[in-house]
């Protein structure tokens, strides 16, 4: 195998809304995703994450996976209304010790936590107070990462402060697909794009406070295809080239909005917030799921996003695309040179139909083709220069797909949501000798 340096790191991802269900144990109070998911019609399959994968309980089954894995770091985020359940924004000591229980049986099995603190779950009290759209709430958020930082400052190295902010901003803020259900106009949605950065320039201020080795923040990457050769279509492919590939971005690396975005942005920026926003980080995390396709349509959000023709899909519809990882990986080196800190696949990963046969098995083949390919995408953009430090398959379990509920299933593991059995998949096997392999044959 080539392609792999020995100290590459070696994951798996998850979120805490996806995974962790018991919503009101302990303290919890609900995130807008419980209350997004209960409004009737918002989820495919009218289902919740009440339960989910009943992770919270059940997490030393997720841990024996990880064991059985051999991963060297597992990725998972804090839900902060677990931690900081409400207004007044008093710590929720039962909700700080269930993440601390976690890091250390980590620890003990020689397993990196990896933390990130905000997967799109906002407390519903943060929201009722105005959410992202509010600047206030960046204070609040630079409050609840101290809480956590100083819980598991002194043993968690590798941080992220936000996963995904494109994804939230706009599914959440302007389609309304995901929670907390907004359809605001798209200049509106630029005080929750900014809010949101801003936040994490805050969270990367009190990670270092706390001792933190090594902060990244988290966004998606996707080649933008005009789907026709139309003026039409090349226009919005490019427009949506900077929302999703530069706008969450470039204020990090370079310290300054794209020129195509920075009057839009404009009113809701203060003296001082870029270079906050700016602040240094050590790992840059990337996820990479398919090649999009941008085409151009009346309405309010003048582009729809669709798979390009000509390759295979998975059972989201999403474009098998292992070269546009390479492409993305190598591209973000090229806009960025020396500006841009050393990369990690934070997520890759695929929904199929997957069933369990009679035997009780769970034969995956085509995620097993997914990874494979995407993984010899990696080691393709290493060989051409990229600095790839690590690799994290989403995810070790099937969970709560976000507005598709329950009908799509990523995991390496099958989840038997009527008893909560955790069945490995073919996959799972397979990634798990891959990494053994990688690492030269050591167990
Ligand atoms: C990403 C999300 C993650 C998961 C995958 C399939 O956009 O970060 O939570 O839903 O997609």
């Amino acid at each position: 195998m080539t392609g792999f340096p020995r100290d590459f790191v070696w994951g798996v991802s998850t979120a805490a809304q996806q995974i962790e269900g018991a919503v009101d144990a302990d303290g919890r109070t609900p995130s807008i995703w419980d209350t997004f998911a209960h409004r009737p019609g918002t989820i495919a399959d009218g289902s919740d994450a009440d339960v989910t994968c009943d992770h919270y309980h059940r997490w030393p089954e997720d841990l024996a996976l990880l064991g059985e894995l051999g991963v060297g770091a597992y990725r998972f985020s804090t839900s902060w209304s677990r931690v900081v359940p409400e207004a007044s924004g008093k710590p929720n000591a039962a909700g700080l010790d269930f993440y601390e229980r976690l890091t250390d049986a980590l620890l003990e099995r020689g397993v990196a936590p990896v933390v990130n603190l905000y997967h799109w779950d906002l407390p519903q009290w943060a929201q009722d107070e105005g959410g992202w759209r509010d600047r206030d709430t960046v204070a609040r958020y630079a409050e609840y990462a101290g809480i956590v930082a100083g819980r598991l400052g002194d043993r968690v190295a590798t941080w992220s402060t936000f996963n995904e902010p494109f994804e939230h901003c706009m599914l959440g803020h302007v389609t309304g697909e995901h929670a907390p259900g907004l359809t605001l106009p798209l200049d509106e949605a630029f005080a929750v794009a900014h809010h949101l950065l801003l936040a994490h320039g805050n969270g990367v201020r009190v990670l270092r406070e706390a001792g933190a080795a090594s902060i990244m923040s988290i966004n998606s990457y996707a080649p933008a295809r005009p789907a026709s050769e139309s003026d039409a279509d090349r226009t919005v492919a490019a427009l949506y080239d900077v929302l999703q590939n530069r706008l969450f971005t470039e204020p990090l690396l370079l310290g300054a909005y794209p020129e195509e975005v920075a009057p839009l942005v404009e009113p809701f920026v203060r003296e001082g917030d870029l270079e906050l926003i700016a602040s240094p980080v050590d790992r840059w995390g990337v996820n990479y799921y398919a090649i999009n396709a941008v085409r151009a349509v009346d309405g309010p959000i003048p582009l729809e996003v669709v798979a390009p023709e000509g390759y295979p899909r998975t059972a989201f519809g999403w474009a098998v695309a292992p070269e546009g990882l390479g492409e993305v990986l190598r591209d973000l080196g090229d806009r960025y040179g020396d500006a841009l800190p050393p990369l990690v696949v934070t997520e890759n990963g695929c929904a199929y139909d997957d069933v369990v046969d009679e035997d009780g098995r769970c034969d995956d083949p085509d995620r097993v083709r997914y990874l494979s390919g995407h993984l010899d995408a990696v080691a393709g953009a290493i060989e051409a220069g990229a600095d790839v430090r690590g690799y994290f398959v989403w995810s070790l379990t099937d969970n709560f797909e976000w507005a598709e509920g329950f009908t799509k299933r990523f995991g390496l593991a099958y989840l038997d949501y009527t008893t909560g059995e955790r069945i490995p998949k073919t996959s799972f096997g397979w990634y798990r000798d891959r990494i053994r392999a990688a690492r030269g044959g050591e167990g």
